[in-house]
């Protein structure tokens, strides 16, 4: 399709305003004053194209996905992938409640036993102090709800450390934990008699789960053959680090291209997704894929997922605000769902390039599309360049140009 249906498409199917259009026509729908409002020293802005994944079924619902990414074949592989998906209904997603960690180091304690007393006794008290800080939060259903209580031994002595976790609704939640951990150190201070140091969300957000799971039909995949080549795949992850770097690389391309799409906190989704993929000790992968009983796949990824959709970028950033009407999103859950899902995909859709033709193929048919457009190739003519120069077998610049010379002429 043209760039100019699929803006039409996607505007009509999500209910966009003609401004909003104009804004996905505008090439990146970030003014520099937005730009200077948001971080310091701006000279200017980046733009990131962005697609849109289709065929997504997500816990019966079908939903369009915007995804912002600069590597080639992704979008294409969530759109593919999500399409076998359907076959099994879909996408099943479900996540816990949207709490988050606060830590606050307390070191210099002169009896760890009685400050471990005192702070529980005062637990209710912490709390509600915690929870003065944002009634917005309190109103919203949200709030502090508990804190929980961990010496560690470390090179620098014994610390205690306290966990302060709140429930963050709809928002990201770092400006609210950490205010709320700045509040409660010195209260801390004097129950401990000991010094509190750092007062800081924790990304390792492992009380913000999501799940997300799939069956695809043994025959939609290619048969049970390559059902049990992608279990060896994941097994493979499963038990060497060096490849469940890429395999879980291979989820975070689709969890962070929706992530940039919708601004989101992207570097503490990364830090979050590795911190749990090594929670047991052993760096393993975020996902499991398995057979059933019929010779289908199963699929299978958790992990932690800490956006929000209040504050912050993605309520001022106009693409944000806009690919989150496009997916239909009024809740952070349903985003980190979402999210999941997408990941999902993304994770089969590697596994099963590589374990069939290697992601290799693909990747050089856009390659050989790029090839060809710069060696001057245009309209009809690209299609017919990039097939002769698959064909040849030599994906390269100089024969790029030769093609196109001579279906030229
Ligand atoms: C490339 O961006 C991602 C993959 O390497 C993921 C994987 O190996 O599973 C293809």
């Amino acid at each position: 399709m043209p760039v100019e249906e699929r803006v039409s498409i996607t505007s009509e199917k999500s209910g966009l305003t003609e401004a909003e259009t104009d804004l996905l026509r505008s090439g990146g729908g970030l003014s520099l004053e937005e730009a200077n409002r948001m971080i310091e020293n701006v000279v200017g802005t980046i733009a990131y194209p962005l697609g849109i994944a289709a065929n997504f079924r997500i816990n019966g619902r079908d939903r369009l996905i915007p995804m912002a990414i600069e590597e080639p074949s992704v979008v294409a592989a969530a759109s593919n992938m999500a399409r076998l998906m359907r076959g099994g209904e879909g996408v099943k997603v479900t996540s816990t409640d949207p709490v988050m960690i606060g830590q606050i180091q307390v070191l210099d304690i002169p009896n760890i036993d009685k400050a471990k007393k005192n702070i529980a006794e005062a637990k209710d008290k912490l709390l509600d102090l915690a929870n003065q800080q944002d009634p917005v939060l309190v109103r919203f259903g949200g709030g502090a709800r508990d804190i929980q209580q961990r010496t560690i031994q470390t090179e620098a002595g014994e610390m205690l450390i306290l966990h302060l976790l709140v429930d963050c609704r709809d928002a990201m939640g770092a400006n609210a934990v950490n205010t709320m951990c700045e509040t409660l150190a010195p209260v801390v201070n004097e129950l401990t008699g000991g010094r509190v140091l750092l007062r800081i969300i924790s990304n390792l957000a492992d009380h913000r789960l999501v799940r997300a799971e799939c069956v695809v039909k043994k025959e939609d995949l290619g048969g049970e053959k390559v059902v049990d080549d992608v279990v060896s795949a994941w097994a493979f992850a499963d038990a060497d680090p060096y490849r469940a770097a890429t395999h879980n690389k291979g989820i975070m391309n689709g969890v962070i291209a929706v992530a940039l799409a919708v601004a989101q906190d992207h570097r503490a989704l990364e830090a979050g997704a590795h911190a749990y993929a090594a929670r047991s000790g052993h760096y393993s992968a975020l996902s499991r894929w398995s057979k059933n009983e019929n010779g289908d796949l199963v699929g299978v990824l958790e992990m932690p997922m800490a956006v929000g959709i209040i504050g912050g970028a993605t309520r001022t950033h106009p693409i944000a605000r806009l690919a989150l009407k496009v997916m239909g999103i009024s809740k952070a859950a349903e985003l980190a769902e979402t999210m999941a899902a997408v990941g999902l995909a993304q994770n089969l859709g590697a596994l099963r390039a590589l374990v069939k033709e290697g992601i290799q193929q693909g990747h050089m048919r856009l390659h050989a599309r790029n090839l060809v457009v710069m060696a001057g190739a245009e309209g009809d003519l690209i299609g017919r360049a990039v097939k002769a120069l698959v064909e040849s077998g030599e994906i390269r610049f100089d024969k790029a140009q030769e093609i196109v010379k001579r279906l030229e002429g």
